[in-house]
């Protein structure tokens, strides 16, 4: 029997659940000529979601994670290389001709792996620009192409103006549509609607939340079923009570409790959700620690609070201005996440290594 979990990956079928409505949407959204950006905390499930939707509308599509690229040119390579998966090198020669800077193409023999690249000192926005004009040429209007930047708030590091230049491009392309993802919430808010930024309202802004708990239950109880018909329910329920609904940390415990409950003896009165937790916190127990002793007094105090409390707290005489900076920071560096009116700390497996050696 296969492990019926999977976390880490790219999730299809039949890992993949719920999702209807949003899918829905974004079905919808792409029969018109209009821009996505959707945003979530890391692993909530924005490329598997996008990737799913393009699938069933089986739409051409290009997918480009920004992170890869340490610089502009780098970029357009990268844009360049992610279409060559797509189409065949044949149908974008007579395309590449359009190039104003001569890029160089090595095709490895023995895999067939093809590498596309630039001189360095071009002209690196001259670069983008044509590689940007170089999906749109392989795009039609009737089959629009569907671009997605994952990570696209890292964008704005890679050169002073690149956000200005890319809009000017986007803005005369047709044939289409844009998919911006991103994690970094205040930075894509701030890309997407600032008055003053280039993107402002450039396209339809969504937000990605947990899966909820109905449906995460449906789905684990099926997963654990075949193994403890009596008590799946339960498990399930106690699965979600940790880790609070989060798609890719519910499905690794699932998958471990999956395991232990295939492969390993449980013994009589045992808990295997609990047990699966100990070896979770004992696997990172190390890099827990570590990641403890190097946070200042403050974030150590906000993480507690609000593993407590759910809450910042403003007591002990600390500014509530050092408090809000601190954890705007701990959110960037992906260790809380905001949902609604509080925060949560991102790894729950984290949260009871707090809760277990610190409080
Ligand atoms: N619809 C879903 N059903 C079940 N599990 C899911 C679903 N979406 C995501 N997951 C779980 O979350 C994990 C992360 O998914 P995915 O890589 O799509 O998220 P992401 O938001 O793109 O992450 P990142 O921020 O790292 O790019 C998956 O490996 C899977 O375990
Ligand atoms: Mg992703």
């Amino acid at each position: 029997m296969e492990n019926p979990f999977k976390y880490g990956t790219i999730v299809e079928e039949p890992y993949f659940t719920d999702r209807v409505e949003e899918l829905k949407n974004i079905k919808i959204f792409f029969s018109s000529a209009n821009h996505l950006i959707l945003i979530s905390p890391r692993r909530f499930g924005k490329t598997s979601l996008i990737l799913k939707a393009i699938k069933e509308l089986k739409r051409p599509f290009v997918f480009v994670n920004v992170q890869k690229a340490v610089s502009t040119a780098d970029l357009a390579a990268l844009i360049v290389k992610e279409a060559l998966q797509n189409y065949p090198l044949a149908r974008m020669k007579s395309f590449l001709k359009h190039f104003r800077i001569v890029p160089t193409i090595t095709i490895n023999p023995t895999t067939n792996a093809i590498d596309f690249s630039f001189i360095p000192s071009a002209n690196s926005l001259i670069l983008l620009e044509d590689a940007l004009e170089l999906l749109e040429r392989l795009s039609t209007d009737k089959n629009r192409m569907i671009v997605v930047f994952d990570e696209f708030q890292e964008i704005l590091q890679l050169e002073k103006g690149i956000d200005k230049r890319l809009r000017a491009i986007m803005q005369e392309q047709q044939n289409i549509n844009y998919v911006f993802l991103g994690s970094q919430e205040s930075m894509m808010t701030a890309i997407f609607e600032k008055v003053k930024s280039p993107f402002y309202h450039f396209g339809q802004l969504m937000y990605l939340k947990k899966i909820p708990f109905k449906d995460f239950k449906d789905y684990i109880v099926a997963g654990l079923s075949p193994l403890i018909k009596k008590n799946a329910a339960e498990a399930a329920e106690e699965i979600l009570s940790i880790t609070d609904c989060h798609p890719y940390y519910t499905q690794q415990l699932s998958a471990v409790v999956w395991d232990l409950l295939c492969y390993e003896k449980i013994k009589e009165g045992e808990d295997p959700v609990e047990k699966a937790v100990s070896q979770l916190i004992a696997v990172h127990d190390l890099d827990y620690e570590r990641l403890w002793t190097n946070f200042g007094l403050t974030d150590r105090r906000i993480l507690k609070d609000i593993v407590n409390t759910g809450k910042l707290s403003s007591k002990d005489g600390f500014p509530v201005s050092t408090t809000y900076s601190a954890a705007t920071r701990l959110m960037k560096a992906g260790y809380l996440i905001r949902t609604d009116d509080s925060y949560e700390i991102e790894d729950p497996f984290f949260k009871q290594w707090i809760t277990k050696n610190r409080i």
